[in-house]
């Protein structure tokens, strides 16, 4: 079986895969799987890596260990689709089965250009020759490695670019997740980094080809803000540069920061020339979900012109847990959503296909005399208040969303495994879009300038709202996504 220390070739995870099918058949029938979201078919899931379109197709691959639960090895899942409706699993892509990257193929992304599709992403490496290793500033190896594809199923052969000695000496051996932003000619490269005081900071590197690269600069906060940065990724939205990246052990404070590690976006006018920024306060930094499981999110552009966004609906390290485990899978992602600037912040919103997962309508108006109920369990939920003073929004049996004196409260009530309340303080609420699935709730508050991510564990379905308020509340039942193999 896939031992965590040794390289795995794909010959290996074939051979593996043709004895998990008795496993693959138990985890099908586990009333925990989600209906409409992207799942590992057995064992465990996190980041979206390499999100792009290309010819159409759009690309998913992800962050996957095939056969355990609790993850361990990690190479990169894949799947692919046209509509956002109709999916194929394609099977993993990349393998941990080189020098430079035997204990992980890590997070990364992809980045076209002309016919050839270029991903970066991080080998990364232990070392066990002696038993006084920290693994933050001593034995363990970053290695930032190119592959490159012409229809993002076959790969070339893996380069490796930098090693953990091509990055400033104040690193820790921590540095990983390289994201690509071009500007004119050239080409940046974003990688999370945490340096030898463990404070979090973006490193940049630059080349003019995408194979040679240099240091560049860095991007640090103004005041620490976590002893590690994962995942970053630097983006032109609407005209506005956004950092989006994932600081890790910062500490909570009032309603903010309540989970174990942060995902945060925070505007970056990056001058490329003068190598100059200016950061706002620590303060200031969005947290870009309020819910207990989003983490990861990577963005990418598609032949819309939309700015995408997936999240991996998990999270590392923290203490509530999934029972899905018992059923041998683990983690999903997020629907996608496209995102926009609204005062100088992200707002998310569902892209549009997810309309067509739509099947039936129903439309309540509720208001203090008229309350409105239902049972169903997969469902999207649009309500639009006329006026909200205070509400109690039941979205499954057990688990409400309420609004009081400004504060909207999720609270999982006996159904968390461990996730209690989270919330988000708002002048007023205007309007929600609730997309329940089997085991997860995403909650777009306001347009989506608040979204709430969470995984939720009560099997009766309840809908209803009570309260000093009123509007309409549209209710869809929605249909699960096809998911296909490759032949
Ligand atoms: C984020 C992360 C990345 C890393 C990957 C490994 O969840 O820790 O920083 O590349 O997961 O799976």
């Amino acid at each position: 079986m896939f031992k965590k220390y040794n390289k795995v070739l794909k010959e290996d995870y074939e051979k593996w895969y043709a004895e998990h099918e008795s496993d693959r058949e138990e985890t099908a029938k586990d009333p925990m799987r989600l209906k409409f979201h992207l799942m590992p078919k057995t064992g465990w899931l996190n980041d979206p890596n390499g999100l792009c379109q290309f010819h159409g197709t759009y690309h998913i691959y992800y962050q996957y260990t095939p056969f355990e639960p609790t993850g361990e090895l990690k190479l990169w899942g894949h799947y692919t689709t046209k509509d956002f409706i109709s999916y194929i699993d394609e099977g993993p892509v990349l393998f941990p089965d080189s020098e430079f990257d035997a204990h992980g193929v890590y997070s990364g992304s992809a980045f076209v250009k002309g016919d050839t599709i270029h991903y970066f992403y991080t080998g990364n490496i232990k070392c066990f020759d002696r038993d006084d290793y920290d693994y933050i500033n001593s034995g363990r190896g970053s290695n930032t490695i190119h592959v490159a594809s012409k229809d993002g199923y076959h790969f070339s052969e893996k380069d490796l670019l930098m090693t953990t000695d091509d990055y400033p000496e104040d690193m820790s051996c921590h540095v990983r997740d390289p994201k690509i932003i071009r500007r004119g000619d050239d080409y940046y490269m974003v990688q999370g980094a945490r340096d030898i005081d463990s404070h979090g900071l973006i490193l940049m590197f630059h080349s003019k080809d995408l194979s040679h690269w240099e240091y560049f600069d860095r991007i640090v906060p103004k005041e620490p803000f976590g002893y590690m940065w994962e995942c970053p990724d630097l983006f032109e939205l609407d005209g506005q540069m956004m950092l989006i990246t994932c600081p890790q052990g910062v500490e909570p404070k009032g309603i903010d920061y309540q989970n174990v590690h942060q995902c945060t976006a925070v505007k970056m006018d990056y001058d490329f020339e003068n190598k100059s920024y200016e950061i706002c306060d620590n303060s200031e930094f969005q947290q870009l979900d309020r819910g207990f499981d989003f983490y990861a999110p990577q963005t990418f552009e598609d032949e819309k012109g939309r700015r995408i966004l997936i999240g991996w609906m998990g999270i590392p390290d923290a203490d509530y847990t999934n029972p899905t485990v018992e059923h041998g899978w683990q983690h999903a992602l997020t629907i996608p959503r496209e995102l926009h600037i609204k005062d100088g912040r992200i707002i998310q919103r569902p892209i549009k296909e997810m309309e067509q997962m739509r099947k039936g309508e129903l439309i309540c108006t509720f208001s203090e005399q008229g309350r409105m109920e239902s049972n169903l369990k997969l469902y999207e939920a649009e309500v639009r208040f006329r006026h909200c003073a205070d509400m109690v929004l039941t979205l499954k049996e057990g688990v409400t969303l309420s609004y009081d004196s400004g504060l909207l409260t999720l609270d999982l009530g006996d159904f968390g495994e461990g996730r209690t309340t989270r919330c988000a303080a708002l002048d007023e609420l205007k309007d929600l879009r609730i997309f329940a699935d089997t085991t997860s709730l995403e909650i777009f508050v306001n347009g989506g300038e608040e979204v709430f991510t969470t995984r939720v564990y009560s099997s009766q379905g309840k809908l209803s709202i009570d309260g000093d308020c009123s509007g309409t509340m549209k209710i869809y039942c929605l249909r699960p996504l096809e998911i296909g193999e490759r032949e």
